[in-house]
């Protein structure tokens, strides 16, 4: 089977989503024996259909165009088996790169009108090939992507049998986040083996979909609240996202509700080991008021305020924290130059990077 894969994320530098996912999906059709060849449209020259019907009249099925897509792309589109066609959910729907990719295809068709049932189309020069549909989004919730399939689904109406699948991934920018790391395995897993069923049975099984569609974000709120210390820190820090990541900079937390979250996030069960004690935050300062948190098994439980015997109490004002959390600040320097105060058992202060990591 000859696959044509069409990246169409303005981002690279292992940055896009839909590269990512699009990879694993490659890589399990070519486990199954397929030739796939990946085609980034940012790096193609596309130039948008000019509407002329040149391509249906002076030279038909040729486009007058001189780009990219007449001389290289549209050729490898009629050639292939399947064409995966996978892109950013942008504004509900089908980016501008791989909608101008599509609007380009318009050579394949003829001119003249056919009725089927109460519906008009063109009749086709030479059938086009199967297609998979690939999206990923920022949000969390699938419905982001229905305004997509119904377009998707309406653009294959009379040809069913070409739309092999459509694969949409939401939260696909949380995929990366460590605290997910166990769901995002599975749903890479998943989109390895969609990869490998769409070349061996032409499908892909309701499990595998289910899978690899699963939502993996159960608390909606706290999703928004992680999202807005992340967006107000790359705010505030001057820096885009791919600046972010490349510092390894974590979120700073606004509210102790978000700090509660980010600091569970942070949580290392391997380092806490066999650790059984309650650590308690008493905040002072933009956030005033106490949370604590009960590690215990492994495990990290955070609360909202004062615990009834805590082993150790912290006694900061909130930005001192987060200035040591965002490692903004030395917590050490700052201990000794009483920033802040500890009560109980200093140990566990001492171990406190060993509990944490990013
Ligand atoms: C112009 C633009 C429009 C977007 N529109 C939506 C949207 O309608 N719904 C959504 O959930 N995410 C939206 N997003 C977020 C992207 O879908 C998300 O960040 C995705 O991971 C980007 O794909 P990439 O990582 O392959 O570049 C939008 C992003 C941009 C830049």
């Amino acid at each position: 089977m000859k696959v044509l894969a069409l990246n169409a994320s303005p981002r690279g530098g292992g940055q896009s989503k839909t590269e990512f996912l699009l990879n694993l999906l490659v890589q399990g059709m070519e486990e199954s024996g397929a030739a796939v060849e990946v085609v980034a449209l940012r790096q193609k020259k596309i130039n948008y259909c000019a509407g002329c019907f040149t391509c249906w009249t002076k030279t038909p099925g040729v486009c007058i165009h001189q780009d990219d897509m007449t001389k290289e792309l549209f050729p490898k589109w009629l050639e292939a088996d399947l064409v995966v066609y996978a892109f950013p959910l942008y504004h509900y729907t089908v980016s501008a790169a791989m909608k101008t990719f599509i609007e380009r295809t318009l050579p394949v068709a003829l001119p003249f009108f056919e009725q089927e049932g109460e519906e008009t189309h063109h009749p086709l020069r030479r059938d086009f090939p199967k297609a998979v549909f690939l999206s990923v989004a920022g949000f969390p919730e699938m419905s982001v992507f229905d305004q997509l399939s119904a377009y998707i689904r309406f653009l294959f109406g009379f040809r069913t049998e070409s739309l092999v699948a459509e694969l949409y991934r939401p939260a696909a920018e949380s995929l990366v986040l460590p605290f997910f790391q166990e769901k995002a395995h599975e749903i890479r897993e998943a989109f390895v083996q969609a990869g490998r069923e769409i070349v061996q049975q032409g499908s892909v099984a309701p499990e595998t979909m289910a899978l690899l569609t699963q939502d993996f974000i159960e608390d909606k709120e706290m999703f928004a609240r992680l999202g807005n210390a992340y967006w107000k820190t790359c705010i505030a820090e001057g820096l885009t996202p791919r600046e972010f990541d490349e510092q390894g900079l974590v979120p700073r937390p606004d509210s102790i509700a978000t700090f509660m979250t980010l600091l569970s996030m942070g949580f290392n069960p391997a380092g806490a080991g066999d650790t059984r004690a309650t650590l308690q935050f008493d905040f002072s300062g933009a956030a005033a008021g106490s949370c604590h948190f009960r590690i215990e098994n492994g495990r990290i439980e955070p609360c909202p305020g004062p615990a009834e015997k805590p082993d150790l109490t912290i006694d900061t004002p909130f930005e001192v924290w987060m200035d040591i959390m965002g490692g903004k600040a030395d917590g050490q320097q700052l201990f000794m130059e009483q920033k802040y105060k500890v009560n109980g058992d200093l140990s566990l202060l001492m171990r406190m990077n060993q509990f944490f990591g990013k």
